[in-house]
């Protein structure tokens, strides 16, 4: 365990675990997601799921890491035989893919940081128009890509305690704040009202089976549920933690900055009329309107210093992902930390390339015909995310009711915390994992993979 490294304090876990969590998923895919899937519904749906569903997730996952101290495709072994460290693979796998597009839009968050601060982009006067234009440049996208690469690549090479521990303690805090602070701007702004009714007023006429399974798929991505990102840095946990108590930490931090990124986007996109409908341009096309609205040199200031945020809290992300594949090569295949980092770096950056080509850039890139003719970023992000995540926590949760055993995940969770054992918690976590996750998890995989597929309408 020394020599692996670890966590020094329980809050150094937590803020690594939440700067995990907390990222583009929240402030660049909450928003988008729940103004395409009925807004305040959506969000009703995604906290319930978290809260009942995910939360329990969670923690299973830390206790698997915590009690086998390796990464996820060796805590799988030790605890359940060879053939479960498949399962450990899997969330690799997934790890990488999801890196491989993760970076291409942390490089677009990248690059509005220094068009903002060092350009005119404040100047420009159509934030839709200048958006496409973006992302079909290529070398910008190559560029501030492979910069986010090489920085996350540096940190990982440090190792967990003085890269990621550090690097979390200081960005995490500084984002809350400026949030805050942009959210009480926004909702100074006309017609900033409708946006807030939009958000936090459920119309439960626009509840759809697509509409559930989103908010899970969101839900797991935004926890960084599902492919073994917190079995691995649960096994870098001390064992007098209260996991239970970390875990539920996370989860409120996560929440909350996702809820914040809405009550900041909302009111903005009401006001300057646009459609909450958009997708993936979303915050890159509503945010500029209100730095530019601050004038150019508050807006240089607030704006550069907002997207610097969002690059910092991708970054705690990045930084994540990448772990989780490096320390199966540290564990398991006995190499270098650093010669790890930087071929797996080289691998997931060569990966990304067909999704940063695939806003307009190459035609075939951009519309798979195998794919309803969706960009090569959506199918990724579509099969390793939306799909993958929940599959892998309905795999994890069976691997725990059936192999590993909640009697030995409950002996796990009570070291560091005295009173678990017979309390209501333990038994609503063991209920939870035995029989509600694998079956739900099960039947939402079922329903995503048909929808993305086949089309549920289609069926009907
Ligand atoms: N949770 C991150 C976000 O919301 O941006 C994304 C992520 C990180 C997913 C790590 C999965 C993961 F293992």
């Amino acid at each position: 365990m020394d020599l692996r490294g670890g966590f020094t304090s329980r809050i150094g876990f937590i803020l690594a675990a939440a700067g995990s969590a907390v990222g583009l998923g929240n402030i660049w895919k909450f928003p988008y997601e729940t103004g395409q899937n009925g807004g305040a519904a959506f969000l009703l749906i995604y906290l319930a799921l978290t809260f009942l569903l995910c939360y329990p997730v969670m923690v299973g996952e830390i206790a698997i890491g915590r009690k086998a101290g390796l990464d996820a495709y060796g805590s799988y072994q030790k605890l359940g035989g060879k053939k479960w460290g498949y399962l450990g693979l899997y969330g690799i796998i997934c790890g990488i893919m999801i890196l491989s597009f993760y970076n291409v839009v942390a490089g677009w968050a990248f690059g509005y940081f220094i068009e903002i601060s060092f350009s005119d982009l404040l100047e420009e006067e159509n934030y839709g128009a200048f958006f496409g234009r973006y992302v079909v440049d290529f070398w910008d996208n190559l560029i501030f890509s492979l910069c986010f690469m090489l920085i996350t690549a540096f940190i990982v090479i440090k190792g967990v305690q003085k890269g990621i521990e550090r690097a979390s303690k200081i960005m995490m805090p500084t984002l809350f704040i400026i949030l805050i602070a942009l959210i009480i701007y926004s909702l100074t702004l006309p017609n900033a009202m409708a946006g807030v009714k939009f958000y936090l007023l459920p119309d439960f006429n626009e509840i759809t089976i697509e509409t559930l399974y989103s908010a899970m798929g969101q839900a797991f991505f935004s926890l960084s549920l599902g492919m073994g990102a917190l079995i691995t840095y649960g096994s870098y946990v001390d064992k007098n933690q209260n996991v239970l108590k970390s875990a539920a930490t996370i989860t409120v931090l996560d929440i909350a900055v996702a809820f914040l990124a809405g009550l900041l986007i909302f009111p903005l996109v009401f006001s300057q009329g646009q459609s909450p409908e958009q997708g993936p341009a979303l915050v890159f096309v509503v945010l500029p309107g209100i730095f530019q609205a601050m004038g150019p040199v508050l807006g240089k200031l607030v704006g550069g210093g907002f997207f610097l945020l969002l690059c910092f809290a991708a970054l705690t992300s990045t930084i994540s992902l990448l772990e989780v594949p490096v320390a199966y090569f540290v564990d398991e295949k006995k190499i270098p930390r650093k010669t790890s980092v930087w071929a797996l770096a080289t691998l997931v950056f060569l990966l990304g390339l067909p999704s940063m080509l695939s806003q307009g850039a190459v035609e075939m890139f951009s519309s798979l015909p195998f794919y309803n003719g969706k960009s090569t970023l959506d199918f990724v992000s579509e099969v390793f995310s939306d799909i993958s995540l929940p599959l892998g926590g309905c795999l994890m949760t069976y691997f725990i009711a059936t192999r590993w055993g909640t009697k030995n995940m409950s002996e796990e969770l009570a070291q560091g915390n005295p009173h678990y054992k017979g309390s209501f918690y333990e038994r609503y976590i063991n209920f939870t994992i035995r029989y509600i996750c694998p079956v739900l998890l099960g039947i939402f995989s079922i329903l995503i993979i048909l929808d993305k597929f086949i089309g549920l309408d289609k069926l009907s």
